[in-house]
């Protein structure tokens, strides 16, 4: 009941007051820099994500997520199973998946990627075929993206969620993608700076699959190193290669789409 009831209504007044009542809330994210408030609940004997928002800017993001699961299809996204509004903002449910991020910044805690018992620096210890195969994932997921004409924006380490036990990628969170190219009309986009792009904090800059590219080359340098220093490469100099041409500062010099760079990091391999 309580389930179906979340995969099918069209509004409910408040989500809280309806899954502390109709379910067990057996997590909370609280504290998410997006200002989001989420939930891992079970429902009838199923575990769903529940995503809230309660502000204007958390409902647009909402807004985007919706945007961006209309047209980008991958089974490695984490799907958006059901939306629905409530008497103060928008309500978005996903399938609950095992796993974590591998970055997990909130408001009162940033940092500690490093940490020998961080997520991501537990997976900078697997072998490098295991890492080789998840940022193919992140690269194929981005193959789709670009494919539906969309720009990657506040890509990072914390949309990568990865199960340890199963091996296995996702992405979550492209709730900032947007349709491009695009005239940057703020000083910098949302993100991680160790993401981003040159261009990404010029106003008046255009926005397009090459500034994709270039997080994607951050990824794959950063996802591929040992540490968290760029200092422990764990690829090939051919790989390496290709992470400098996808990362260059001018976008003129990166590969130019999404696919050149897949179609050279594989041939890199
Ligand atoms: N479908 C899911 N199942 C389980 N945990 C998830 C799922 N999606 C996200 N999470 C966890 O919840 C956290 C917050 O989700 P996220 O979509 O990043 O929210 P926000 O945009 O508010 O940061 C993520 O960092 C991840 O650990
Ligand atoms: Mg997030």
């Amino acid at each position: 009941m309580a389930k179906s009831q979340l995969l099918t209504t069209q509004h409910l007044s408040s989500v809280e007051a309806f899954i502390s009542s109709a379910c067990t809330v057996f997590r909370t994210f609280p504290d998410q820099d997006s200002g989001c408030v989420s939930y891992g609940v079970q429902a009838d004997g199923e575990r769903l994500f529940v995503k809230a928002a309660h502000t204007a800017r958390t409902v647009a993001s909402l807004q985007r997520a919706l945007a961006v699961h209309e047209v980008v299809k991958h089974p490695r996204l984490i799907p958006i199973v059901h939306g629905f509004t409530t008497d103060d903002g928008l309500c978005l449910v996903y399938p609950w998946v095992d796993g974590e991020v591998l970055y997990h910044p909130t408001r009162s805690q940033r940092g500690g990627r490093a940490r020998p018992d961080a997520p991501l620096a537990r997976f900078r210890r697997l072998p490098v075929g295991e890492i080789l195969a998840a940022v193919a994932v992140i690269l194929d997921v981005h193959l789709a993206v670009s494919d539906a004409g969309l720009v990657a924006v506040d890509f990072y380490d914390g949309c990568t969620f990865y199960d340890f036990e199963a091996g296995s990628m996702r992405l979550c969170d492209l709730d900032e993608y947007r349709p491009g190219p695009f005239i940057l009309e703020a000083d910098r986009l949302p993100g991680s700076i160790r993401y981003m792009a040159p261009e990404a904090f010029r106003r008046g800059a255009v926005i397009d699959e090459r500034t994709t590219v270039f997080s994607l080359g951050r990824a794959l340098r950063l996802l591929l190193d040992g540490g968290d220093e760029e200092g422990h490469w764990r690829g090939t100099e051919g790989q390496l290669a290709v992470v400098r041409k996808a990362t260059a500062s001018e976008p003129s010099d990166r590969y130019q789409t999404v696919r050149d760079l897949v179609q050279a990091w594989e041939a890199a391999g």
